[in-house]
């Protein structure tokens, strides 16, 4: 099967289109027929390992000290089940299905193994059946990023909630969630995003690239920062000061990400319900991965970056 190897840490050049041998599922594994990957902004942690000194070490040790220990990256997957093995309960052969393979990686190829119980090595599901698989993926990553970090909120109807990075995977996802839950939703995004910002649901938008200080007087019940610890602006510094007296303040990056196959159940509940939809920025080929984790790593996707592992259409439903 092709695959694309990252035998050393390094820029997206060190990526490499190979062709592997197919893998063959256990007696509790289900194989995947892979119809879409996405190129996520861990996945540009993965490969470039760059990194700040506290993130970098965990990230070694479970990944690999000098190079990734699983030569197959990429983390999130939609495709089709191919053959189950004989311990399976929950999927069937042709189950149309999305998730994340966690520390297993391996989603940069046109075949997976993966167990149908929750692990730190993915989190599988039957994919909402009105999107396409490379939706799906983008509602696979920025759906569990988003339901969440948004859900420590517990935002009720009316309250004043505020989306920093409102542009990006998780952040277009949030924003969603929010309105639907009753939030008078701020998103604060680049001036190029402020339409798409508006038109998923947010009542005002900031643009981080021309405000430094939100308005005096400005509180909100909720602030999330989406784009995580290492994406700062003079806007942001000023946002965590502006809570009200009982209101929280969460990052994306507090804490890991739960990898869980009942919260994708409830995403394609919000997807088939047309709650939420999910947004895509650019489709690649596997072929051209390195061009797709440039474009990632320069850190301003709009929604989510897909790799269609299928021919000719680039996309089927
Ligand atoms: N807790 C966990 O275990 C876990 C797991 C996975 C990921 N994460 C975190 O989740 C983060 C978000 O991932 P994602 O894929 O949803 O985000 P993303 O799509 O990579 O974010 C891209 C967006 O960030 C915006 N942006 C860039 N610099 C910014 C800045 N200084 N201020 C405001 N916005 C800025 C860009 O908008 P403009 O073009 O408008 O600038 C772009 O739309 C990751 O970076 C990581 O930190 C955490």
């Amino acid at each position: 099967m092709k695959a694309i190897i990252c035998p050393k840490y390094g820029r997206p050049e060190v990526l490499q289109l190979s062709e592997v041998e197919k893998p063959t599922p256990k007696d509790n594994e289900v194989l995947i027929k892979i119809y879409a990957t996405a190129v996520t902004a861990s996945d540009i942690f993965i490969r470039s390992s760059k990194l700040p000194i506290q993130f970098l070490i965990p990230m070694r040790l479970v990944l690999g000290l000098t190079k990734p220990r699983k030569s197959i990256i990429g983390l999130v997957l939609s495709g089709e089940i191919e053959s189950v093995g004989k311990d399976i309960k929950r999927f069937k052969i042709g189950d149309q299905v999305y998730g994340l393979t966690g520390f297993g990686l391996g989603a940069y190829a046109e075949y997976k193994c993966m167990k149908e119980t929750d692990s730190m090595r993915g989190c599988l599901a039957i994919k909402p059946n009105n999107i396409s698989y490379e939706e799906a993926t983008v509602a696979a990553y920025g759906g569990l990023l988003a339901f969440q970090y948004l859900g420590k909120g517990n935002i009720q109807r009316g309250q004043k909630a505020l989306i920093y990075g409102a542009s990006g995977t998780s952040g277009t996802i949030a924003i969603q969630l929010a309105n639907y839950l009753g939030a008078k939703v701020t998103g604060v995004c680049s001036s190029a995003n402020l339409d798409l910002v508006k038109s998923l649901g947010a009542e005002t938008v900031v643009d981080y690239t021309k405000v430094d200080a939100l308005d005096p007087g400005a509180q909100y019940d909720f602030i999330l920062d989406a784009v995580g610890k290492l994406k700062t602006s003079k806007l942001k510094e000023s946002c965590k000061q502006a809570l009200t007296p009982n209101g929280k303040y969460v990052s994306i990056d507090d804490g890991g990400l739960l990898l869980d196959s009942k919260r994708l159940d409830l995403i394609k509940e919000f997807i088939e319900a047309g709650r939420i939809k999910p947004i895509i920025d650019k489709c690649y080929s596997l072929e051209d991965i390195v061009e797709a984790h440039r474009y990632v790593e320069q850190g301003h996707k709009k929604g989510g970056v897909v790799i269609s592992l299928v021919e000719q259409t680039g996309s089927i439903g």
